[in-house]
């Protein structure tokens, strides 16, 4: 059974640790986090951007194939399917596909378009028992199509998001998409400290999780942050493991070039980085 990521955020946030989002994009992306979350008895978010929706042949697709793993895997941590990155349209879409959760990006809109919105869908949310992320400010660099300038989030803004009643709140807070420039500042945590203390309590989201250093990623957690996405690190691990095992001629000895030994390097690349990822985060044992 997929459940929201309510429960397990609020446990987080008052455990001070964090779960993390890992996004996935097929069949071999969605068994390895699972498997690295089952083995590390963690809470788990599978994020789904609209590309890999499509990708993967439609939300429907997805929400079926991954109710139907965590079922013949016989997984029993808490897994929650969510939509990262969506659009309006996107996430009324997860909602009729049985997604436990949905990510609604409004940061390219006004600001009173954006809590319109936001608004709505909260209360589409609801009535589904599941949960809603917004942000607010933007996430710098691109993901999937998906391009943020990189503004750092208006706490008052970000309260008028907060008081809708979103389960969780993304602000952009000098986070970057994809790999970080070698002369990137850091995150901000003076507009961190400033949004966690006008939010009251909300569950803070840290996008751009792939290449934060360790203290910054522990420091965020202990300012408010309790979810924390990483998509970019998985495909790089997955990329070089793939790489190797090409490069060293594997895939034409005997029967390497059978998809089920050629991808298994890279899936089970995947598993260590998720289950790097989630030590780092203290969900190590959370379930
Ligand atoms: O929404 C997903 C993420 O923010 C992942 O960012 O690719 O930099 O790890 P990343
Ligand atoms: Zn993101």
């Amino acid at each position: 059974m997929l459940v929201s990521a309510k429960e397990m955020l609020t446990k987080a946030r008052d455990g001070h640790y964090a779960v993390g989002q890992f996004n996935i994009n097929n069949l071999e992306w969605t068994k390895s986090a699972l498997q690295a979350a089952q083995e590390c008895n963690s809470p788990i978010i599978l994020g789904v951007s609209e590309g890999a929706g499509k990708y993967m042949t439609g939300f429907k697709t997805v929400a079926a194939m991954v109710k139907a793993m965590v079922e013949s895997m016989g997984i029993t941590v808490p897994v929650c399917l969510h939509l990262d990155h969506g659009s309006y349209e996107g996430a009324k879409a997860c909602i009729e596909a049985g997604f436990s959760s949905i990510m609604f990006d409004g940061s390219h809109y006004s600001i009173d378009e954006n809590i319109a919105k936001t608004k709505e869908l909260i209360e589409l949310a609801n009535a589904r028992g599941i949960s809603l992320e917004a942000e607010v400010g933007s996430i710098g660099g691109e993901e999937d199509g998906v391009v943020g300038a990189g503004e750092v989030a208006d706490p008052a803004e970000c309260k008028m998001i907060a008081d809708l009643g979103v389960t969780m709140l993304a602000a952009g807070i000098g986070n970057i998409h994809g790999k970080y420039p070698a002369n990137w500042p850091g995150l901000r945590f003076d507009a961190l400290e400033k949004i966690h203390e006008i939010t009251a309590g909300v569950p803070l989201v840290l996008h751009g999780g792939t290449g934060i250093p360790d203290e910054m990623i522990k420091k965020a957690i202990s300012m408010g942050v309790s979810k924390i996405n990483v998509n970019t690190e998985c495909q790089l691990a997955f990329a070089a493991a793939t790489r190797k095992y090409v490069e060293a001629g594997k895939d034409l000895e005997g029967k390497g070039f059978d998809p089920r030994k050629l991808l298994a390097p890279g899936a089970a690349a995947i598993v260590d980085t998720v289950k790097e990822k989630m030590e780092m985060f203290g969900s190590v044992g959370k379930a």
